[in-house]
């Protein structure tokens, strides 16, 4: 692999250091492209973690930067909600340039009507159901690993990383098997902006996505059937009193949420996973050698990868932080991504180590009560996925570089070339 990428974030480190305090704006789709944000969150961690942006394509906003800042704003939803949408662009001017109406979910709203919602799905990704999917999620991971091609370039993240989170996903909703990859291209059309990834202009994206919750109108109707609830989210939604009278846009928007949340994240972190194993040969052969590290070398990844670089909320009222005064109304981003990185919390943040101490301790799964849902259910699979990996291959070799997702909210890849030598 070439390393051209260390002088581009050389020079991203000098134009961040030469641009004024005031100008530091990370929310710029481009920098997380090219790799080159940790400069600006670099300085803001150290001059300004609680920061003002006044001029972005997101409108105004304040990023906070630091671990402990970021833990205190995640955990007080009094003060920071939820309601005006998750992500810096807001629900309402998100759902204008659509040209459609709003489509709340429970990712989107305050206490109490998230945790009821909350409580609706969480059966389905329970330590009981867990269990009954891991022997599944093992026979279908070596399943898609006996079909790869050994000893020629392919796309990791095509055959690989997309495949197994599609399958996941089409168990979760009982969606019909042989479609799970509409799952997967749902999930882009959502995610991506016109012009970016198979997102080409808003005219498609209305209409794919018409065809998504057409599709899911339909298991709605297919599962409301049945007498008692069964395994799935969708019939845990139909049947429970808290959510069977939802409107449509309600349940799509749920259904947005869910597909999204169970299939970028997850997909990002397993092709993380073998891009850091590969940035650092001495960890790869730590876990090949010991492969009792990979449950700390998952949680390791989901910190060094952050999937979700960010989450936003909105102040209910003044509030002081960090020698700031973030004002009733005003959008806040806090960046996982950054916390991440603070070394007044982590130790080495910047350095990629299987076997850290305590490796659970990160944000990338968030605080409170919007913490991930999902979260036990994303560990099991890259565990389930590895384990398998070092059962039949001495090494997944990264031959080139990523491409990397453009957005300011999923942070992952496109794709990333690798090859799996052939054995001598
Ligand atoms: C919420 C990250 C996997 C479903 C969240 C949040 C984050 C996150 C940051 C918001 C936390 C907050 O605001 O405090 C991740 C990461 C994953 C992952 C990094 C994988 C490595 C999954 C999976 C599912 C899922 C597999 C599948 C069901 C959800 C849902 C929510 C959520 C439904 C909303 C929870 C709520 O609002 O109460 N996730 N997630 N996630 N995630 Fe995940």
């Amino acid at each position: 692999m070439s390393d051209g990428s260390v002088d581009i974030r050389q020079e991203a480190r000098q134009q961040a250091a030469a641009l004024p305090l005031d100008q530091l704006n990370p929310a710029q789709p481009e920098l997380f492209t090219s790799d080159t944000m940790w400069a600006q969150f670099e300085r803001l961690r150290r001059e300004s973690p609680v920061h003002y942006t006044e001029n972005s394509e997101y409108g105004p906003y304040w990023s906070v930067t630091k671990y402990n800042d970021i833990m205190a704003i995640d955990t007080n939803h009094q003060v920071f909600s939820s309601a005006d949408g998750i992500v810096l662009q807001s629900l309402e001017s998100k759902a204008e340039s659509a040209g459609r109406p709003t489509r709340p979910s429970f990712i989107g709203m305050d206490p109490p009507k998230h945790d009821v919602q909350r409580k609706a799905v969480s059966p389905a990704v329970a330590p009981h159901n867990l269990a009954q999917m891991a022997p599944v999620i093992r026979e279908r991971a070596g399943a898609i690993l006996d079909g790869l091609p050994i000893g020629e370039t392919f796309d990791w993240v095509d055959l690989v990383s997309k495949e197994l989170t599609a399958m996941t996903l089409a168990t979760l909703f009982d969606f019909p098997f042989e479609r799970r990859r509409d799952l997967t291209y749902w999930s882009d059309m959502m995610t991506n902006p016109p012009g970016h990834g198979v997102c080409e202009s808003w005219e498609q994206k209305r209409s794919e996505l018409t065809k998504c919750f057409d599709a899911f109108d339909g298991l709605w109707a297919d599962r409301i059937k049945d007498t008692e609830p069964k395994f799935d989210m969708i019939s845990m939604l139909a049947h429970n009193p808290a959510t069977r009278d939802m409107d449509e846009h309600e349940y799509h928007g749920n259904v947005t949420l869910l597909i999204i949340g169970g299939n970028d994240t997850t997909r990002n972190t397993i092709s993380g996973s073998i891009f850091a194993l590969n940035q650092n040969p001495a960890q790869y052969r730590k876990l090949r050698e010991n492969p009792s590290l990979i449950p700390s070398m998952v949680s390791e990844t989901i910190r060094w990868q952050t999937p979700l670089a960010h989450m936003a909320r909105t102040a209910t009222q003044d509030h002081e932080i960090g020698g700031k005064t973030i004002r009733k109304g005003d959008r806040v981003a806090m960046w996982y991504v950054s916390g991440n990185r603070d070394d007044e919390v982590i130790a080495n943040p910047d350095n990629y180590i299987i076997d850290r101490e305590r490796p659970r301790q990160h944000l990338s799964f968030g605080f409170g009560v919007h913490r991930c849902v999902g979260n036990r259910l994303a560990e099991l699979q890259l565990q389930i996925i590895w384990e398998e990996i070092l059962a039949r291959f001495p090494t997944v070799e990264v031959v080139g570089e990523p491409q990397r997702t453009h957005s300011v909210f999923v942070k992952g890849y496109e794709t990333l070339p690798v090859i799996i030598p052939t054995r001598n």
